[in-house]
């Protein structure tokens, strides 16, 4: 199964610490993991402990304004292929069922337009108290998987089920459901479509975001590439991926569908962004290919323009003389897109120069044959940092946007976008 995100719900239970052994087996089968950590869950373990075996930033406040910012709530429980409550306590639980929604975890698990699954575990007599069964059975008739807890001697030295199932069982129960379609019915099954405030289809995307780019897919390309010489060296360049990553977050967070095929680089997956890995610039070309179609695409990635003809497939050998290194051209992903037939309606190069910025930016737009360049004067400190200084040339002119933020940039670009698919369409 190819890697799916998981949002993970730590509740608060002795269990928890298995819920660490969970992450690790997820991302041992090429899962990602982003945990939310509730109040009586960090009693037992520390959300330091989640981030570092998910990699990710643990979430444990509705009011954690930093994340309002960057991820709404309400993203941050759709972005997830699966919302896994473990360990799911009694009184998780009988909050699911009830539709309480009074910190982070209960507010994304009533938010959450995906399938959840729940890991029970508590005291054998609350598994058994008429209150947990009815809770419980309502859940199942509301969708969730509630799985079967394990019987066996518990922490609290009675005898039963209600022990946590163990991890490898999570998984493969995780792994089934995620193999099960689902039809994110909230609001149609229960005949609420005509509420008022309920949202049409022209405002909320088949994804179940919202903004103007609802239902539009836009595909960005980010990072370098890295072209292997031999098994353990490699051709690469300075770029971070920092700029990219940042539009694929700004235009998802209008709304679009975005795909990001990211060359080899350290930084976690922007909220609600499909991520497809790659190393080098064919592979690359190939990713792209099979995104298609899309209405917009940003080629951020500082592809490599050359690769050894021949990567040998053993480390080459120190020798008396330095190896000659035959280098063949790779193929110009953004300029073949422009070419083929399923272009999209914009598309949009980047240009990293040290000299005469803009007069090459304009003769890349048209050899390239894209709608815009972002140009950016790469002769300082912008490769790898955190500030941006662009020019955005397209057939209208050339605007120049003062040094700013990467982030800023991407903010600025997005709207642009947003602006331009919409008009289009008018
Ligand atoms: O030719 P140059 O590398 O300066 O062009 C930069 C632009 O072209 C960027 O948008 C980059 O992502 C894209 N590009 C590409 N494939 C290549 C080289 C560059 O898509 N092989």
């Amino acid at each position: 199964m190819a890697g799916k995100r998981i949002l993970l719900i730590v509740g608060g239970g002795i269990a928890a610490y298995k819920a660490c052994e969970l992450i690790r087996l997820l991302r041992k089968r090429g899962h990602g993991v982003r945990c939310v950590l509730t109040s009586s869950g960090a009693r037992f373990v520390t959300a330091m402990t989640l981030a570092a075996l998910s990699e990710e930033p643990v979430h444990d406040s509705l009011w954690d304004l930093k994340d309002e910012t960057e991820m709404g709530h309400i993203e941050l429980s759709r972005e997830a292929d699966l919302v896994v409550v473990c360990p799911a306590t009694a009184d998780l639980l009988a909050k699911m069922a009830g539709g309480i929604a009074d910190d982070l975890a209960t507010t994304l698990l009533l938010a959450t337009d995906k399938p959840v699954l729940a890991a029970p575990a508590m005291n054998v007599r609350m598994w058994l108290h008429p209150a947990t069964r009815r809770n419980v059975e309502r859940l199942r008739g509301d969708g969730v998987t509630v799985m079967e807890p394990d019987e066996g001697p518990m922490a609290c030295g009675e005898f039963g089920p209600g022990r946590l199932p163990e991890p490898e069982a999570i998984v493969s129960a995780i792994e089934e459901r995620l193999n099960t379609p689902f039809v994110p019915s909230a609001v149609e099954a229960r005949g609420l479509g005509t509420v008022p405030g309920a949202r049409t289809s022209t405002s909320l995307s088949a994804n179940g975001k919202a903004g103007p780019l609802a239902n539009k897919h836009i595909l960005v390309t980010a990072g370098p590439t890295h072209e292997p010489i031999d098994p353990v060296r490699y051709i690469a360049n300075r770029s971070s991926g920092r700029q990219g990553f940042a539009i694929a977050e700004a235009v998802a967070r209008l709304g679009a569908r975005v795909t990001l095929v990211a060359g080899p680089v350290s930084l976690p997956t922007p909220a609600g962004v499909e991520r497809v890995d790659v190393e080098t610039a064919r592979e690359m070309a190939a990713a792209v290919e099979a995104a298609l179609p899309a209405e917009g695409a940003v080629m951020v990635a500082a592809v490599a323009d050359w690769r050894a003809e021949e990567a040998a497939s053993a480390k080459i050998k120190k020798g008396a003389s330095p190896p000659a290194l035959a280098l063949a051209e790779n193929p110009d992903i953004l300029a073949a897109l422009a070419r083929s037939s399923e272009r999209p309606r914009l598309l949009i190069g980047f240009a990293a120069e040290t000299n005469d910025v803009i007069a090459h930016a304009q003769a890349k737009r048209a050899r390239k044959g894209c709608d815009w360049i972002v140009a950016n004067d790469v002769s300082g400190d912008v490769m790898g940092g955190a500030e941006n200084r662009v020019h955005l040339v397209t057939a209208e002119g050339v605007e120049d946007w003062p040094r700013m933020d990467k982030r800023a940039v991407a903010e600025r670009l997005a709207e642009r976008i947003a602006e331009t698919l919409t008009k289009a369409e008018a």
